[in-house]
Order: structure tokens, then C-alpha cells, then sequence
């Protein structure tokens, strides 16, 4: 069962995302040493990356014991203003001055998609500790929604949603006219923790269709992680929610 956690504004949604994050960290560091966490791309979660580097946080968290993994990403070079690991490394990996063998970009190279998708799962393979079926486990997975309901790339009606065998699959979004690197259903869904982040307005009535009418068809409905998920909303984003929901 989802929990429902739901802040007052995105600032304490961060927050609340950071301590969360600082609690998974620990124990998996007590565990098996390391902290491995997929990054969520898109503009929400920019907010979060600059509060983990902020003095306030920063010092919280034993960096030289995490690695950085990326959910999705677009066709762009890596240092192009729509990039994932752009934001990333602007909003937080910069000034956190992590060692470069802790961070594992996606290589976007448009001519070799398919190999990089091939190599990142074997990166994965190599680096996190394998569950079921040797399938990669991600300590914590962060993700956002789109307002047509997708999350990472998993855009509705696109082929990679019926994806169960590839962890790491490249897909052409229709909409967007471009190509993405994603992380698929069955490596998402194997994680140990993964934290939907979703703040606005403009998010509400998808919030609604997912955690109340349950269509069904919505790609972020079938994020159903054998680990914890936890959504993490603004107010906005709730604001169509029963309040006997969130917490
Ligand atoms: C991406 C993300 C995507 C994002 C949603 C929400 O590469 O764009 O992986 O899934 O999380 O589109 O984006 P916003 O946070 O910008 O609303």
C-alpha cells in the first residue's frame, strides 16, 4: 500500500524528501555499505538536488558512499540545458564535489542508444546489490509525473511500457518527437524504495485519476515497487484528494 505524504508548498516537500532520503541512505550504508539512488529528471526535482547541497544539508549525508544513477534521460550531449544529468550536476553534484566514479551518467549518443542502454544495465549490474532473477535493487528511486500521468519516460502508449525484460531500454515519445534513454517497469518495480515527487495545480486531477479513480491508464500506476513507495505532494497537487489519505 502507497503511502501519501503531502506538504504544505514544495520547499517542505524537499524537506520532508531529504530526511526520507537521509533515512534510506543510513541503512543502506549499515547494510551493504553503499547508497545507490536513481535520479528523477524533469524541473521538480531541481528544488531537492539544491537542498541535499545546501549548507544546511550538505553535511548530513556521507557523499563518498553514495552513487548517482540517472532514471531516464533525453538524446541531448550531457551538458545541454534539457539534459537530466545537466540539472543534476548544476543543482547539487557540482558543489557536492562528488568523486566522478560515484556518478553514472546515461550516454545520449543518438548513433548508439540501444549500447548504451545495453552498458548502463551492465553498470548496474556491476554496482548494486542483485535481487530476484539478478535484477539490479536500487536503494531509492526517485521519480516525477508528467500531466498526462507518465513517469521517468514511460509515456502512455509507448512501446517500452510493455517492456519486461530490458532494465534499461531506449523509446521514441511521440508527443516530444525525440528519443530517451528510461529505466523499464521490471528494474523500477524492484527497488527497495521509490519516492514519487509531484507539486501544482496543474498535477491535481492527474493525482486524482491515479489515487482515487484508479483508471488504470496511467503508466505511473503500474510503478508498484516490491519495496516502499511513498508520493510525496505539495498541497496543489493534493488539493483534489480526500484529506483521509495523505498523511
Ligand atoms: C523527464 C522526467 C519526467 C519528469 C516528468 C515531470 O525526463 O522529464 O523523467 O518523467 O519527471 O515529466 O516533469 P516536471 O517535474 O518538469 O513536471
Amino acid at each position: 500500500m502507497a503511502k501519501i505524504s503531502v506538504a504544505e508548498n514544495p520547499q517542505e516537500l524537499f524537506r520532508r524528501v531529504a530526511d526520507y532520503w537521509r533515512q534510506i541512505a543510513q541503512a543502506a550504508l549499515r547494510d551493504h555499505g553503499k547508497f545507490h539512488v536513481a535520479l528523477a529528471g524533469g524541473s521538480t526535482p531541481r528544488g531537492l538536488y539544491q537542498l541535499l547541497a545546501s549548507d544546511e544539508y550538505a553535511k548530513k549525508f556521507d557523499w563518498q558512499h553514495t552513487n548517482f544513477y540517472f532514471g531516464d534521460e533525453r538524446a541531448v550531449p550531457l551538458d545541454h540545458e534539457q539534459s537530466n544529468f545537466h540539472m543534476a550536476h548544476e543543482a547539487m553534484l557540482d558543489s557536492l564535489a562528488i568523486p566522478a566514479t560515484n556518478v553514472f551518467p546515461l550516454i545520449t549518443d543518438l548513433d548508439h542508444l540501444e549500447n548504451s542502454a545495453r552498458h548502463y544495465e551492465k553498470i548496474l549490474q556491476r554496482e548494486l546489490p542483485l535481487g530476484l532473477q539478478k535484477i539490479p535493487m536500487f536503494d531509492l528511486i526517485l521519480l516525477g509525473m508528467g500531466d498526462d500521468g507518465h513517469t521517468a519516460s514511460l509515456f502512455p502508449g509507448s512501446s517500452i511500457l510493455k517492456e519486461q525484460s530490458q532494465l534499461v531500454a531506449t523509446v521514441f515519445v511521440e508527443k516530444l518527437q525525440s528519443w530517451r534513454l528510461s529505466f523499464t517497469y521490471p528494474l523500477i518495480n524492484h527497488a527497495s524504495h521509490v519516492a514519487l515527487l509531484v507539486t501544482g495545480q496543474s498535477k491535481a486531477e492527474k493525482i486524482k485519476q491515479v489515487l482515487v479513480d484508479k483508471t488504470g491508464s496511467n503508466p505511473i500506476e503500474a510503478i508498484q515497487p516490491q519495496g516502499e513507495l511513498t508520493w510525496f505532494l505539495d498541497a496543489d497537487a493534493a488539493s483534489l484528494l480526500p484529506d483521509d489519505l495523505h498523511f
